[in-house]
């Protein structure tokens, strides 16, 4: 199937089949969303995968108690960092010169230009920024789910999970 097919087919579940999806479906979908871009391959967010039912029946109220939330059989969390960090930013680039086989050092010159710029935004800023870039993967996730054929309901949460 295209991905125009499959987005012809995707549209916002309102009622869940009671179907569980199969793992091998979650985790294509998953990997799906972390291979989306990022500004500057930051990654700033977490995917949380909740099938605990107790406690997707928690969360269900800080999405307006929607039965989504609780009939699905997978209910993927798009947690974005509240900020960014020096260290947090180090290792991204360490992890990315390590799978490239390049020194620590080789995007040194890169890496502090932009700590530069991030450190110096103002908290909101930069959740404002990081939760851009969990919507990236999540919108990559939604497509790779109706490709999949397996239903979807989007939300918004500004609560955070604590
Ligand atoms: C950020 C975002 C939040 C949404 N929140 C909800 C929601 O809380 N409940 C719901 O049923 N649909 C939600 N939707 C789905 C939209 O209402 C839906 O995508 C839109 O009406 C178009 O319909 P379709 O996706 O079925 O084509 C949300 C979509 C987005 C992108």
């Amino acid at each position: 199937m295209s991905l125009l097919d499959a987005l012809k087919w995707r549209y916002a579940v309102k009622k869940m089949n009671g179907q569980p999806v199969e793992q091998e479906k979650v985790d294509q979908i998953i990997q799906a969303a972390l291979l989306a871009p990022t500004s500057s391959g930051l990654q700033p967010f977490k995917v949380i995968v909740v099938t605990n039912q107790e406690l997707k029946e928690k969360i269900a109220p800080i999405a307006y108690g929607q039965a989504q939330v609780i009939d699905s059989s997978h209910l993927l969390v798009f947690a974005a960092q509240e900020n960014y960090t020096e260290e947090g930013i180090d290792a991204v680039f360490n992890r990315m010169n390590t799978e490239r086989g390049l020194p620590l050092d080789a995007t040194d010159a890169y890496k502090t230009q932009l700590k530069g710029m991030i450190l110096s935004r103002s908290a909101e800023e930069n959740f404002n920024h990081a939760a851009r870039q969990a919507y990236i993967a999540f919108g990559i996730a939604i497509a790779e789910a109706a490709l999949l054929k397996v239903d979807s309901t989007p939300m918004e949460v500004l609560t955070a999970l604590r």
